[in-house]
């Protein structure tokens, strides 16, 4: 522990000072006083903890401040801070699995893993931090023809949920609109694949696609990052 900030030591000062509270009185309210300030520091709350500095263990994969340097790996800046915490619950819960990946440092994990070994607050502070940051599309070449079908899918199938083309972080779910195609793909597999679970009223939609309809998908989404 760290030596105990001013204020714990003038909550006790009075035990000492004034003369006229029963002393028995003071110190129950001085030590629950204390108490309650031991518990709040030993549990910070999310505005306590420092959201980028937790954040850089995610940024060693996830990229500076979220966006991804790495087509496999998803960018998450300015995805809203209910979609970060909803998704990293996916992988808590074991809805989503984690593929196996190194960190900077050569050690070994996956998302299920980084997920759990977080805690709420810390969660938290992490995902306000990613929502202070504006999402950047990413530019990538795509096939035009099958965007503008790709829209016509979305636009019936997809866009009650993935408002506005899937762009904006209000919709409070991942924005799809410039995510790199080939994590998108990995995820259009994985839900092909039941490896990764639907909400069921999107899995009712997504079931009635061709295979011709989400490639569409994927390159309207693409499209949205403009050609590079
Ligand atoms: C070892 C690399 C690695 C680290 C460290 C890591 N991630 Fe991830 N993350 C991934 C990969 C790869 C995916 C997507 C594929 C998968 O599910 O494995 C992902 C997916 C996600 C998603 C889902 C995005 C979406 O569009 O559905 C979120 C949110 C996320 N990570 C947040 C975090 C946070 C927050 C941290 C830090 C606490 C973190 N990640 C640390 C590699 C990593
Ligand atoms: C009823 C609402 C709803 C509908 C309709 C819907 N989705 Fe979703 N979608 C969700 C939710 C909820 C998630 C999981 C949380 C998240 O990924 O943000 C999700 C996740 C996704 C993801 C994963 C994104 C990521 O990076 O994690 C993709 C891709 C996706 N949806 C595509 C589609 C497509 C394509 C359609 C239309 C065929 C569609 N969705 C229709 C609600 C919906």
């Amino acid at each position: 522990m760290m030596n105990p900030p001013h204020h714990l030591l003038t909550l006790r000062a009075p035990r000492h000072t004034v003369s006229t509270t029963p002393d028995s009185r003071t110190s129950v309210a001085a030590r629950r006083a204390s108490l309650c300030i031991c518990i709040a520091l030993a549990v910070p709350t999310a505005a306590q903890l420092d959201g980028a500095d937790l954040a850089s263990a995610c940024d060693d994969c996830h990229g500076t401040g979220g966006r991804s340097e790495k087509p496999d790996i998803p960018s998450i800046a300015g995805f809203s801070e209910f979609a970060i915490m909803d998704l990293m619950q996916t992988y808590r819960d074991g809805l989503r699995e984690g593929r196996r990946m190194e960190r900077a440092d050569g050690t070994e994990t996956d998302m299920v893993e980084v997920s759990r070994a977080i805690t709420d607050e810390e969660l938290e502070a992490v995902a306000l931090h990613y929502a202070g940051k504006t999402w950047m599309p990413h530019a990538q070449p795509f096939d035009s023809r099958r965007a503008q079908r790709g829209e016509a899918v979305h636009r019936v199938k997809c866009a009650k949920c993935h408002i506005e083309g899937g762009s904006i972080p209000e919709a409070d779910l991942a924005i799809l609109a410039g995510q790199w195609r080939d994590y998108l793909t990995s995820q259009f597999q994985a839900f092909d694949d039941k490896t990764r679970r639907m909400v069921p009223k999107m899995e009712s939609k997504y079931e009635s696609l061709s295979d011709a309809d989400k490639q569409a998908l994927v390159e309207f989404y693409v499209s949205a990052g403009g050609q590079p």
